[in-house]
């Protein structure tokens, strides 16, 4: 299993504290926010890790995280040229992943607790065959991508819906076989202009191989000055493990 950090993206929502900022750098807790997808890693047994970012801010970020020697990973960059989605920043780890595993977090997601039991899921649940996702209940799905479920399966996700069909947000954590380079290639771009993670996950369930787990703990994306308080907040209360 190798590992992606996706860190790239404007942060636009978060200006002026991102204008010069990286958004990933800004403190959560007594950590830069990139610490917590790094930690997660760490907890998931992931040693060989991909970041990717956007030029501006590939200097700070090398600056902060090095070659990973302090958290016990070997870490290697990528520059995202321009912000044209999640899907188009996870192209660039194909060569990185080869015929491995990818377990992916957004860098700007915060997690109270470590992913570990999703990739067990996936690889003696699954075999880690196709892809896997985890979702959380959240107050206002329409700012996510939003699964619609029956008994067992997600039936369907969609990107930020303006009427959501369930509670149950689509989270930064993904796990995907090697079949995602072809789907990605696959892609055309979203009405948004971006190739969207949530493209990837529905050919996934197209092909029937998209199994999900709920978050354990909690969990924020930290997009907006509020969430992004709360992240802040919740980590200073409790660390993540490690942090
Ligand atoms: C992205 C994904 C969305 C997901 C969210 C989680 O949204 O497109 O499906 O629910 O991350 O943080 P964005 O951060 O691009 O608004």
């Amino acid at each position: 299993m190798k590992g992606v950090i996706l860190a790239g993206g404007k942060g636009t929502r978060l200006h002026p504290l991102t204008k010069t900022l990286n958004k990933h750098l800004l403190p959560v807790g007594r950590e830069p926010m990139i610490h917590n997808p790094i930690r997660n890693m760490v907890a998931c047994g992931v040693r060989e890790v991909l970041v990717v970012t956007s030029s501006s801010h590939m200097g700070d970020i090398v600056n902060l995280l090095g070659g990973g020697r302090e958290f016990g990973l070997d870490l290697t960059y990528k520059v995202q040229d321009e912000a044209l989605g999640i899907a188009d920043a996870l192209r660039l780890a194909e060569g990185f992943a080869g015929a491995d595993n990818v377990l992916v977090l957004l860098g700007d997601n915060v997690f109270e607790n470590p992913v570990d039991f999703f990739v067990r899921n996936y690889l003696d649940g699954q075999g880690g065959r196709g892809a896997r996702v985890m979702l959380c209940e959240v107050a206002e799905p329409s700012q996510f991508g939003v699964a619609a479920l029956d008994e067992k399966k997600v039936v369907e996700i969609q990107e930020k819906p303006d009427r959501p069909k369930s509670p149950y947000a689509v989270v930064g954590a993904y796990l995907y076989d090697p079949r995602v380079w072809d789907v990605i290639r696959g892609l055309s771009k979203s009405a948004r202009g971006e190739y969207e993670i949530t493209a990837v996950n529905n050919e996934y369930i197209r092909l029937g191989e998209l199994e999900y787990d709920f978050v354990r703990g909690r969990w924020m994306d930290t997009g907006t000055f509020e969430s992004y308080a709360i992240a802040n907040a919740w980590m200073f209360e409790r660390p993540f493990p490690g942090g």
